[in-house]
């Protein structure tokens, strides 16, 4: 039975007055005992956001770790073991708008994937297809290879540690959310993929949906057999609706 995780990516959202506004009305409210729930915040918040989740079982995560492991010269970007040291444990790798608007490839997503790992932290890979590449027959296809692309590189145990977030592009932030068929159809094929090199990871592996995911929506998605949580943009900036996406998740 795997155990649902429920993501809040804040992406590059908030004020410091707005986060503690947030966070207060989130941890005020009941989450169920029975779902990991974690946020994403951008970085200059997770220190205080760690601060104010503490007593709670919120736990939280980067939205990106740089490709090298240790501090060095990379102005600009953060290692793994830095946000470990502040207390994250999981970092968002490979967001689609990180593989589009910053020009990711599958190799530099393996090499943070390695970092983060290394790092003691949870990778949560984010994998999905364009509307072209569905329109064209793609959507498994493109998944795939984004899997593959660490599954292959680095072999099938490394999915005992890391979540895959299925995120079909065309479903971020438009308000169109994919069925729950169509996503059960994805999340099924990736299991069913992973399970070729290794059943019991397959098994294990927590594969969250991402897109458009709210309150009204996330019981049905979560209901799917293979839907064992989301990444929720959005929706996650609202505490009601978070926390009831949260709640849906436990049911
Ligand atoms: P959305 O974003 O819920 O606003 O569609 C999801 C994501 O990008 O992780």
């Amino acid at each position: 039975m795997r155990r649902p995780l429920v993501a809040g990516n804040w992406k590059m959202h908030g004020t410091c007055a707005s986060i503690k506004q947030l966070l207060t009305e989130l941890t005020e409210q009941a989450l169920p005992l029975s779902v990991d729930v974690a946020v994403f915040p951008s970085l200059i918040h997770l220190q205080t956001v760690g601060a104010q989740v503490a007593s709670s079982n919120i736990v939280i995560g980067a939205q990106d770790c740089a490709v090298q492991l240790e501090e060095g010269a990379l102005t600009g970007e953060t290692s793994a073991l830095q946000l470990k040291d502040i207390g994250c444990s999981m970092v968002l790798i490979g967001h689609s708008e990180r593989r589009q608007l910053q020009d990711e490839t599958d190799r530099v997503i393996c090499r943070k994937f390695i970092a983060a790992q290394a790092a003691g932290l949870t990778p949560v890979l984010c994998v999905g297809e364009t509307l072209e590449e569905r329109e064209a027959g793609q959507a498994q296809a493109t998944v795939q290879r984004q899997v593959d692309a660490v599954l292959l590189e680095l072999g099938v145990d490394v999915l005992k540690n890391a979540v895959i977030a299925y995120e079909p592009v065309w479903a971020i932030g438009t308000g169109l959310t994919a069925t729950p068929e169509q996503a059960q159809e994805i999340h099924a094929q990736i299991r069913a993929h992973v399970a070729k090199y290794s059943a019991s990871v397959a098994q294990g592996l927590r594969i969250l949906y991402g897109g458009s995911v709210k309150a009204a929506n996330a019981a049905e998605l979560f209901a799917q057999a293979d839907i064992d949580g989301g990444l929720v943009g959005g929706a996650s900036l609202n505490a009601k609706e978070f926390g009831a996406i949260c709640r849906a998740a436990g049911n």
